[in-house]
Order: structure tokens, then C-alpha cells, then sequence
């Protein structure tokens, strides 16, 4: 009862639903830390469309550094009809991820039960596995330029762009999840998807960091799957999944397909970590302006994300709490999409919480 553990929370609530669903998210943390004995503090950050549109600041001066005294931020949405697309994507969000070195970006695609899933015959035994999406290099990196602009003649490159460092500290963090996973019980194995097929330069380097680093770890089993095929086999067989490692550019990509896989949007959450500094976690789609202020958006991919941040924090029991109170909610819904679920927004959250302090 005395010893209250306190975390003080950065949270953007960024644009359209990205507010509405992050207050959820922070009504089920709050049950969950009073269940569990942890206290949190939030302080509220305006980033966003709406202050780009006022302001034409996406990140003001002295954000990032103020941002790198908290050791988790919370984040809704990023997106606004009336900003040019890019604008705020690459000022907000991509640039949050470089500043604050959140180099994995951690996607888990795991199917509740009695979420409809769009693979026949798939069961939620069969969907359990978790993308690590390096979060720095690659395509991202923005390595590249255009020249004769216009002309018929115009050139454009963007370069796939990574060093060894960058690739082995992304490895060593899938690994070492590999093992933490096989202690909970599942398989420990992790994949490696890229297309060393074509990419004989990239797809090589991280081949041979992998094919390296694994003779540290002989506990976890290893496989490697080109990404058209991954994309094939996630499909077909989810369940061959347990940890993913791939390149950024790929990652972004196979973990839209996971979303899909898990039972869409409205319940995909990601992390965005720096397992030594600063992290970042976020509902993964977008920010739904055509659905802003109707409290009927699906807030479960922000509560996911909030339970990734609990999960990341140490709070592994009121993590498990969210996890159980989900897996619940999931069961009585009528769907994962908005206005379909048969409950409103808060009401959902209202469900979890709830959950959450009576169990
Ligand atoms: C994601 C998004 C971002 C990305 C966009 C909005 C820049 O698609 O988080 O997956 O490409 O990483
Ligand atoms: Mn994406």
C-alpha cells in the first residue's frame, strides 16, 4: 500500500482520434497502477497537425531534449487532412524516432480469442508472434537525392542504408527476445526476413551478422525467410512465426499485413524503443479524421500499446492485467471496427478498466 512506484508519462495526443483513444489509455493505466500499486503522472503535449497549422512547427525547439527526460512517451496519432502528407509524418514521427535513437520498433501480431480473423482456419494459437522492425536505417534513412528535376531526364535515388553496428545491436535485441519468449513458454525461435536473394550487398551484411550472433545464442532456433515469401507463409502459415527480425523498410510493411492478420487496425499497437533512453508507444493506424470526437473509434490498439509500455517499464504483472482485461473485452465485442463494435469508445475502456480492478 505505501510503496507507490510513480512514472511520470509524456503523452501526445496528436490529431484526429489520436486524443480520444490515448484518454482510454490512460483510464486503463490508471486502474491498472491503482490494482498493481504504481502511480502515473501525465504531461500533456499539443504536437501535431493543429499546432502545425498555427504555428508551422511540427517538433518546437527544445522538444526532443525536454521529451529525453521521460522514459516513455505515449503517443495517439499523427495525421491531419488539411497538412500536406509527409509533412507531419516526417517532422513528428520519423523525426522522434531518429532524435531519440529508438532503433526497434517492436510490433506484436497476436490474435485474441474471439477476434475474427481473416485466415481460415487460423485460431488464436496459431497467430502468436512479434515483428522487431529496425527503426533507424534503411530506406528511412533518407540517404538519397534528385537531380535534372523535371526533365524527362530526372534521376532519383533513396539508398538502403545500414552499418554493422547499426544491424547487430538490432539482432542482439531480437535474440535476447527469442530467449525471454522461450522462458514464457513459446517456441524461441527467430526469422530473419530480407531479399538476400536480390540485395546482395544489404541483404548479405545482415545475413552474416545473423548467421554470426546466433552462435551466441545456440538456445534459440534460427530461420531465415526471403520477405515475398515471409509475406506468402504469414498468410498461410502464422503459426511457423514466433520472432520476426527484418530491415525498416520491410518491416513498415509485413507488420500492416500482421495487423491484418491479428484482425485489423483497431487493435494493432507498436513500441518504439530505445532500450536506453527514451521509448515511444503507439496505436499503429492512423489518426481516423473522418471518425474524430464520435466516440466510436476502437480504442483497444491504443490500450495495447499502453500494456507495451507497462511491459517495457518492468510492470510485467499490470501488463499481464491489460492483457487478460483485452482478451476479455475481445469476447464481447461485435467487431474490432469503428461503430461496429457494439459499444462505444469510452465504453470500452470503461469495460477494461473495470476488468481490470475486479479481478
Ligand atoms: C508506421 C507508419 C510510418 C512509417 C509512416 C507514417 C511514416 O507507416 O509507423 O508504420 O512508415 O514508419
Ligand atoms: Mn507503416
Amino acid at each position: 500500500m505505501n510503496d507507490v512506484k510513480k512514472y511520470t508519462i509524456a503523452v501526445l495526443g496528436g490529431d484526429g482520434t489520436g486524443p480520444e483513444v490515448v484518454n482510454e489509455g490512460k483510464k486503463v493505466l490508471a486502474a491498472a497502477g491503482k490494482k498493481h500499486n504504481i502511480g502515473f503522472d501525465f504531461e500533456e503535449f499539443d504536437f501535431g497537425g493543429e499546432r502545425y497549422i498555427k504555428t508551422g512547427e511540427t517538433l518546437p525547439e527544445g522538444a526532443v531534449e525536454k521529451l529525453k527526460e521521460f522514459k516513455a512517451i505515449y503517443l495517439g496519432a499523427i495525421g491531419h487532412p488539411d497538412v500536406a502528407p509527409g509533412i507531419l509524418e516526417l517532422g513528428i514521427l520519423l523525426n522522434l524516432r531518429f532524435a531519440l535513437d529508438q532503433y526497434i520498433n517492436l510490433r506484436p501480431v497476436k490474435l485474441y480469442p474471439g477476434v475474427d480473423c481473416p485466415l481460415k482456419d487460423k485460431k488464436p494459437e496459431d497467430i502468436d508472434f512479434i515483428v522487431v522492425r529496425e527503426n533507424t536505417g534503411d530506406l528511412y534513412a533518407g540517404h538519397g537525392g534528385v537531380t535534372r528535376k523535371g526533365s524527362a531526364h530526372e534521376v532519383a535515388t533513396q539508398v538502403m542504408v545500414y552499418d554493422r553496428q547499426m544491424i547487430d545491436r538490432c539482432l542482439e535485441y531480437s535474440f535476447k527476445l527469442a530467449v525471454e519468449r522461450k522462458k514464457e513458454g513459446k517456441p524461441g525461435k527467430l526469422t530473419l526476413v530480407h531479399k538476400t536473394n536480390v540485395l546482395t550487398f544489404v541483404g548479405d551484411l545482415w545475413f552474416r551478422a545473423f548467421m554470426e550472433m546466433s552462435e551466441k545464442y545456440p538456445e534459440v532456433q534460427t530461420d531465415y525467410n526471403h520477405v515475398d515469401a515471409a509475406c506468402m507463409w504469414m498468410v498461410k502459415n502464422p503459426e511457423w512465426y514466433d520472432v520476426i527480425v527484418t530491415g525498416n523498410m520491410f518491416g513498415d510493411i509485413i507488420t500492416d499485413l500482421g495487423a491484418m492478420v491479428q484482425g485489423g487496425m483497431g487493435i494493432a499497437a507498436g513500441g518504439n524503443i530505445n532500450p536506453e533512453g527514451t521509448s515511444m508507444f503507439e496505436p499503429i493506424g492512423g489518426s481516423a479524421p473522418k471518425y474524430t470526437g464520435m466516440n466510436i473509434i476502437n480504442p483497444l490498439a491504443a490500450i495495447e500499446a499502453a500494456r507495451m509500455m507497462l511491459k517495457h517499464l518492468g510492470e510485467a504483472q499490470a501488463a499481464k492485467a491489460i492483457e487478460k482485461a483485452v482478451s476479455f473485452a475481445c469476447t464481447k465485442i461485435n467487431s474490432l471496427s469503428a461503430g461496429k463494435m457494439g459499444f462505444s469508445t469510452s465504453e470500452i475502456g470503461d469495460m477494461i478498466a473495470g476488468h481490470i480492478l475486479d479481478n
